[in-house]
């Protein structure tokens, strides 16, 4: 591989090797080079913006690959001027063992995973050929280091910013044994109050990881989000704040959500979509990813590009019907400037890749040439 495709996450390294020594390929280049990566063509007025903070181009990378300051400043140097630091809890948090990644191979011609098909329950080729265009599977667990930590790092990665540029803190509420209800909206405010204190000058809060028990997700109870999201703004006050979502099949469900946040004033945008979870197998059929509670995985890349465009088409239709104003951010499966496009067509007001970057640190720049 050369340097440029080399991914920037090294997949074949634990999170901690990564944490402690990434990032990798063309990003660790553009750290130790900061003049020969400095992304002069894209400085400059364009009238894009993110949350409302005017930036040069509204895409960047979503919450997950970009651990730190370094890979955060990194992704700025290559161009990305939305740069997602990833998702921090209010206490330090353990990653998932190794590995954490893996290639996914859907069956369909087209590479796609459709949600809700039965190739989901039946199982996907998993193993550790990556093709392109990239599909992948991640298991983390959403891991966190102590906000004693990531307070500081967060707020250098802030400073980092080139003009025109902009870090996007994400959070996210921790569950743990014993807490009540009320205890798990107070941590996500909590949390979202530790980001506020970095300055940052946007957040997003992440409801669409595994975190409400086996293959449960906070985003598919509409009505506790619109309790949390008071809760949170509360806490932050002006601050603008987007909520990440996983798909939601159901356009009533999605609805509510959009009336129990926007509706009431807490929430002025929402990222969509994150992983499509799916049971993931060998090519003997048996459990791809070791350990207990990984038969199922969250896909990304290229496999669930139809899903994120669906969602984002749904939630711009929902937009202009109810006549209600919040930002779209797209993010799933872009892989290739006509990705990016094809985002910006069916209504995202911004767009983020997290797989397709990992494997093309030049594809700000590629989207920024056409
Ligand atoms: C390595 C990796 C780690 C991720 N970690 C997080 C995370 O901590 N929080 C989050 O909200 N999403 C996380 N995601 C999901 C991405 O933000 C994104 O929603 C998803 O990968 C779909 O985009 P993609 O197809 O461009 O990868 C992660 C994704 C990857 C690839």
């Amino acid at each position: 591989m050369n340097q440029q495709s080399e991914p920037f996450y090294d997949v074949n390294r634990t999170y901690e090797d990564n944490y402690e020594q990434g990032p990798f390929g063309a990003f660790a280049a553009a750290l130790d080079a900061p003049e020969q990566a400095a992304d002069a063509d894209s400085r400059g007025a364009s009238g894009e913006t993110f949350m409302g903070v005017p930036v040069n181009l509204a895409f960047g990378i979503p919450a997950g690959p970009l651990l730190n300051s370094r890979f955060t400043t990194a992704a700025f140097r290559m161009g990305f001027d939305l740069a997602t630091y990833k998702t921090v809890r209010s206490r330090a948090w353990g990653c998932n063992p190794f590995p954490n990644v893996l290639a996914v191979h859907p069956k369909s011609a087209d590479g796609s995973l459709t949600p809700g098909s039965a190739e989901l329950d039946e199982g996907v080729l998993a193993d550790t050929n990556y093709e392109r265009p990239i599909s992948i599977s991640n298991s983390f667990g959403v891991p966190s280091q102590d906000p004693d930590l990531w307070q500081p790092d967060m707020f250098r990665a802030i400073e980092a910013a080139g003009p025109g540029q902009l870090l996007v803190p994400g959070f996210q509420g921790s569950r743990v044994a014993g807490m009540s209800e009320e205890d798990y909206i107070a941590d996500h405010a909590t949390t979202a109050r530790l980001v506020k204190e970095t300055g940052a000058k946007v957040m997003v809060m992440n409801t669409s990881c595994p975190n409400e028990g086996h293959n449960r997700l906070l985003c598919h109870d509409p009505l506790l989000i619109g309790r949390i999201t008071e809760a949170v703004k509360r806490e932050i006050g002006d601050t603008p704040l987007m909520v990440k979502l996983a798909y939601i099949p159901d356009d009533a469900a999605l609805e509510l959500m959009v009336r129990s946040t926007v509706g009431r004033g807490t929430v002025q945008g929402f990222s969509t979509i994150n992983t499509i979870s799916a049971r993931l197998v060998d090519a003997h059929g048996a459990q791809a990813l070791p350990g207990k509670g990984r038969e199922r995985s969250g896909v990304c890349g290229h496999a669930i590009r139809g899903a994120g465009l669906d969602m984002v088409a749904r939630l711009a239709a929902l937009r202009e019907r109810l006549g209600l104003d919040f930002a779209i951010n797209g993010v799933g499966g872009v892989t290739t400037p006509e990705d990016y496009a094809a985002y910006k067509r069916a209504g995202a007001d911004s767009v983020m890749s997290a797989t397709g970057a990992m494997w093309d640190a030049e594809l700000a720049r590629r989207i920024k040439a056409e």
